[in-house]
């Protein structure tokens, strides 16, 4: 899988994706993940990429001529399956479309700043808009992260343990059960004997129970129809 980002503060994800399980994904040749400059594609002598909204208001808003050539030269080179743009207007992200777009081979992501891109960006090359949460950030960049992070986790061989993305909570719609490690008595507190017990079949049903009563108790409109 590919993913090409474009932001005008490259810097901030390069060190994201520098570090832990999104740079070993890089290494093992799982993804490719490339960050873009939208300086590098603007003619303005200033490398300004934004400017004056007309009508008026306050903020500036993001132009399509440096976008528009950045995202050509890309389709230049191959075929994109999506042109995200990270906006808090779009659809909210959940495990289902992560999962969705992990399916897919090239990706590009477009981090909006300011008051956001010109309307005609989205119009002309923009074929999905996500939200990571009904908050604003003061740029794409870290809903770009974060939407990277949930994509790359789950592509085959980037976890050590295969079966550890399908266990997630989301995954069925369920949130995770608790999970507990060494000791096995911490001042007073043990950990459920089920889970010392070696019973693989009642672990699993225990589980599950815990996901189910979680999942009641904290996010009930996950298992609303
Ligand atoms: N840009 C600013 N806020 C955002 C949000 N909540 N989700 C995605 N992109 C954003």
């Amino acid at each position: 899988m590919r993913i090409d980002i474009i932001t005008c503060l490259p810097k901030l994800l390069d060190s994201f994706f520098a570090h832990s399980i999104l740079q070993r994904a890089q290494q093992g040749g799982y993804v490719e993940l490339i960050v873009h400059d939208l300086r590098d594609f603007t003619l303005d002598k200033h490398r300004r990429v934004d400017d004056y909204a007309f009508g008026g208001g306050a903020g500036m808003v993001m132009q399509i001529e440096p976008i528009a050539r950045c995202i050509r030269s890309l389709q230049a080179e191959r075929t994109y399956d999506e042109i995200i743009y990270m906006t808090p207007d779009g659809e909210r992200l959940n495990q289902k479309t992560t999962n969705l777009l992990s399916l897919r081979q090239n990706l590009i992501i477009l981090c909006g700043h300011y008051k956001g891109v010109d309307e005609r960006v989205r119009e002309l090359f923009i074929t999905k808009e996500i939200s990571i949460g009904d908050y604003v950030l003061s740029g794409g960049e870290l809903a770009a992260c974060v939407l990277s992070d949930a994509i790359i986790r789950l592509l085959p061989g980037v976890l050590n343990d295969e079966t550890s993305a399908l266990t997630d909570s989301f995954q069925d719609n369920l949130l995770a059960p608790p999970v507990y490690t060494r000791p096995a008595e911490y001042e007073g507190h043990r950990v459920p004997d089920i889970l010392l017990s070696g019973h693989e079949a009642k672990i699993d049903d225990w589980r599950y129970e815990q996901a189910m009563a979680r999942t009641k108790a904290r996010r009930p409109d996950l298992l609303e129809p």
